[in-house]
């Protein structure tokens, strides 16, 4: 019996409660590959799971990590070797599946992408789910017909995880981006990363007309509830939105005239896709989206910095990035 350093989700009342713990290695998740964990990004979704704030966790006990950057070390798989390095993001991992916060994961190995060329592991880690949930966004809009040209593109939530990696990418990829923050104190951060402008989002209790001066041709929202309804009133014509995140609430009051007046796209975005997309878009972020600043939006923390870390994201008090460093 191998025991392992893990951060376990377990039920108490009705509410998921994280603690750090130590874990049977052979309990962990079924599956044909074995990864030893060497970085595991932080997300949104693991502070609700982590503090009970939202009903996430779909099997007791749980590891908690919906994602994890890791060297294989034992694997049935034809696919993958020890030695191999890869990423496992999404599926039922940290939700019904033990997940990345652990020394090691256990996962099927359809779940897995290796290593893309042009990045390394700890990179790959500071992009993580947040990284490829602004790719698969960004990747969306241009679908759509979105190019630099088009006019500028709006990031909501701006100093978030996913946000603050759109902003980088889209001005690697030649657009002007400017940056909608409730904290100006995070404007230089913001800059820095490529926004040209840095403005605030409007009240939560804020009259939103059906349609407000056009001035974006994109949008990456993290915020939903009232900041997507501003969002879709101040979109140009055929501008594309693509909504991702609810920071800001699930309800949104909006009406149908940015759809039928301006002919304005509403994209959903679920980053938890299909094998082909999840592979061609790694391979996007490790090239033409690689963003510039990975080291200045990412702080690498400690397994035991976790649950105060989980504390303040559920608070949305954090900035960009965080990585759990197990070596
Ligand atoms: N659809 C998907 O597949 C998918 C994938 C990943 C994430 N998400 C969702 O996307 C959102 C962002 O995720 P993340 O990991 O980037 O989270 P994060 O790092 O915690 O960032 C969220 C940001 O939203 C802003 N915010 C927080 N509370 C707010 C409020 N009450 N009103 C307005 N803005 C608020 C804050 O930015 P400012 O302080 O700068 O305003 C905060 O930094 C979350 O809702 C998450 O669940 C969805």
């Amino acid at each position: 019996m191998t025991a392992i350093r893990a951060y376990q989700l377990t039920e108490h009342d009705g509410r998921s409660i994280g603690r750090l713990e130590n874990v049977e290695l052979d309990q962990l998740g079924a599956g044909e590959v074995l990864m030893r964990t060497t970085y595991a990004g932080v997300n949104f979704k693991d502070a609700l799971a982590g503090t009970g704030r939202a009903p996430i966790v779909k099997r007791f006990p749980c590891i908690g990590g919906i994602e994890a950057v890791g060297v294989v070390e034992s694997s049935s798989a034809d696919a993958y070797r020890p030695g191999d390095q890869v990423i496992v993001h999404g599926r039922g991992l940290g939700v019904d599946h033990d997940g990345g916060f652990a020394e090691y994961v256990r996962v099927p190995a359809d779940w897995i992408v290796p290593i893309p060329p042009g990045l390394d592991m700890f990179e790959t880690a500071c992009l993580g789910v947040a990284g490829h949930t602004a790719a698969v966004a960004i990747d969306l809009m241009e679908l759509n017909g979105l190019r630099p040209e088009s006019g500028p593109v709006v990031v909501t939530g701006a100093s978030g995880g996913v946000a603050s990696l759109s902003i980088d990418m889209l001005a690697v990829a030649g657009y002007a981006v400017t940056a909608v923050s409730r904290r100006p104190e995070n404007s230089d951060y913001l800059r820095k990363l490529g926004a040209q402008h840095v403005i605030p989002p409007p009240e939560q209790d804020a009259r939103i007309k059906p349609l407000d001066t056009a001035e974006w041709a994109g949008a990456v929202d993290a915020a939903g509830g009232h900041v997507l309804a501003w969002v879709l009133s101040r979109m140009i014509p055929n501008g594309t939105v693509a909504a991702f995140g609810n920071a800001a609430g699930v309800r949104v009051n909006t009406t149908v005239m940015p759809f039928i007046l301006r002919g304005v796209r509403l994209l959903g975005v679920n980053a938890n896709t299909e094998p082909d997309l999840r592979r061609r878009l790694w391979n996007r972020l490790g090239s033409d989206l690689k963003p510039r600043h990975l080291t200045d939006i990412s702080t690498p923390i400690g397994l035991t910095d976790l649950p105060d870390l989980l504390e303040q994201m559920a608070d949305g008090q954090t900035r960009g990035r965080y990585v759990v460093c197990f070596e």
